[in-house]
């Protein structure tokens, strides 16, 4: 059995412990915000913070993060307020939004460890493909998350319409049960 919190959410998958990270998600726990690109660790679509940090859960075993925290583009920020989140509303980053859980994931964990970064340090952190080509609205969206992370900057721009955060976050602890009903039909 493999226990780890996933949005806060205590988890206990019985899996296969060698289940890709991203598998657990989005089969066990229906948070499918992260998505399946290239399952290769190269186009960072299925990206999410592990302990804080962006990594690619189609590379990571459910077995080699016992006890970590994950946290998935559902529960980033319930009510979208996350500063990346108002900024890609703002630049009208996305086009057709299969890569963009993945971005915002890098981008915001980028931000916590650099509340202000360049050109370069945006380079080279976004390596994450997207094959509408919204690279250059990237840079500018990332800054502006910046900005309204430090305060110098406010949006107005509210949360898109569409699937409330919470329903789909929500989906970890009502899911649960199901886990564990599996563990005692065995
Ligand atoms: S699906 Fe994981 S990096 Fe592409
Ligand atoms: S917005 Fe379509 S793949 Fe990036």
């Amino acid at each position: 059995m493999t226990r780890f919190t996933v949005n806060g959410q205590p988890v206990h998958y019985k899996m296969d412990p060698e289940t890709p990270l991203l598998w657990a998600l989005r089969d066990a726990s229906n948070l499918t915000g992260t998505k399946y690109g290239c399952g290769a660790g190269l186009c960072g679509a299925c990206t999410v913070h592990i302990d804080g940090k962006a990594v690619r859960s189609c590379q990571i075993t459910i077995q080699t993060i016992e006890g970590s925290f994950v946290t998935t583009i559902e529960g980033l920020a319930r009510d979208r307020s996350h500063p990346v989140q108002q900024a890609w509303v703002a630049e009208n980053l996305p086009q057709c939004g299969y890569c963009q859980s993945g971005m915002i994931m890098a981008a915001a964990a980028l931000l916590a460890v650099n509340k202000n970064p360049s050109d370069a340090d945006i380079d080279e952190a976004m390596t994450n493909i997207c094959r509408c080509g919204t690279y250059p609205r990237l840079r500018g969206a990332i800054h502006r998350a910046a900005r309204v992370q430090s305060g110098s900057e406010r949006l107005a721009a509210a949360p898109p319409g569409g699937i409330a955060p919470e329903d789909a976050a929500g989906m970890v602890p009502a899911l649960t049960p199901l886990v564990r009903g599996k563990l005692s039909d065995r």
